[in-house]
């Protein structure tokens, strides 16, 4: 039987954190988003302030359900705040370190009934799970960018993850209106794993001169039906996340499909992380996104 949720707490405030804290608040639950810093914190909360009141201008929500939902998100820097949270998410830097160091300390703030979950893309879950003292209420629930809009969340059971726990986390993301599908805990999940390797291979074959930036993303389009090139989907994800998941894809399974091209670690080291940085195969200084010539 899945545990009853009435607060739910975020850790990061970022890409996906304030996503995640706005989906949760407008499926009616109690929010406590916690940031390292108010700058931070304060950024992510304008991020979610934006997106309510474009959808008050589009007609989509009324003025008074907009203030309700900002009005359930508490922000905070302190840990102490989501002590009586019933289940913890996590969407913070991803790596594995940073996140040890949190859970280790949130698990002796949290109330012990409480289900913890790590909205990690690539890292094992079970790694998380065993550094707390509720590997039996620790599961993955990875979303995915603009947590708003995509339908789907992974919902991932590790090997210590009870039933009762992994039942919590499947009707949590479905009492948000998401498609919630289970997976197991192995690399990638089933997204990424797919998904990674086919950016990757677009990096391959800009590299080859198979075509410009911008003819590789139309032809996926127009050719494929894909919403977003895969180049574009690349800056948009973030070529230092997608640096992250393959690096942590490569050391799991050893294979070249994982492996980072030339191109994405030499982007990486000049600091061009995609649409976050300003710069990535696209420049995005100017009214619309041009190609980056200078790859
Ligand atoms: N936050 C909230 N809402 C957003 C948004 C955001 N960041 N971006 C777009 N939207 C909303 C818009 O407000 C709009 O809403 P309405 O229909 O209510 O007006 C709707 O989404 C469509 O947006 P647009 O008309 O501006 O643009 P679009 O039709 O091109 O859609 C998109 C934008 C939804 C991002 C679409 O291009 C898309 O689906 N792209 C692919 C995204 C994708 O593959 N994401 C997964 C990445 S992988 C990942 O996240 C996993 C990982 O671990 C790395």
């Amino acid at each position: 039987m899945a545990q009853q949720i009435e607060k739910v707490g975020v850790l990061g405030a970022g890409l996906m954190g304030h996503g995640i804290a706005q989906v949760a608040a407008q499926s009616g639950y109690e929010v406590v988003l916690r940031e390292v810093d108010d700058a931070t914190l304060q950024k992510g909360i304008g991020r979610i302030e934006k997106q309510l009141a474009r959808a008050v201008e589009k007609g989509k929500s009324s003025q008074e359900d907009a203030d309700a939902v900002r009005g359930r998100i508490h922000g905070t820097v302190d840990y102490g705040e989501l002590a009586s949270c019933d289940l913890v998410i996590e969407a913070i830097t991803e790596s594995l370190p940073l996140k040890l160091e949190m859970w280790r300390e949130l698990d002796g703030i949290v109330k012990p009934e409480a289900v913890f979950a790590t909205n990690t893309s690539s890292l094992s879950v079970i790694d998380q799970a065993a550094a707390t003292g509720r590997p039996e209420r620790f599961v993955g629930l990875h979303y995915f960018n603009p947590a708003q809009v995509m339908k789907l969340v992974e919902v991932v059971r590790c090997v210590t993850t009870s039933d009762e726990a992994f039942e919590t986390a499947l009707q949590f993301a479905r009492s948000e209106g998401k498609l919630a599908i289970p997976t197991k805990d192995k690399a990638g999940f089933i997204v990424n794993r797919l998904l990674v390797p086919y950016m990757l291979d677009a990096i391959r074959a800009f590299e080859e001169g198979v075509g410009s930036a911008g003819e590789i993303d139309e032809a996926m389009k127009a050719g494929a039906g894909h919403p977003m090139g895969p180049l574009t989907l690349a800056d948009f994800v973030g070529l230092d996340t997608l640096g992250s998941i393959c690096d942590v894809l490569f050391e799991e399974f050893r294979e070249r499909r994982f492996a980072q091209p030339p191109t994405l670690r030499k982007m990486l080291s000049a600091g061009w992380f995609g649409r976050k940085s300003g710069i990535g195969f696209y420049d995005y200084s100017g009214e619309t996104p041009s190609e980056n010539t200078g790859i």
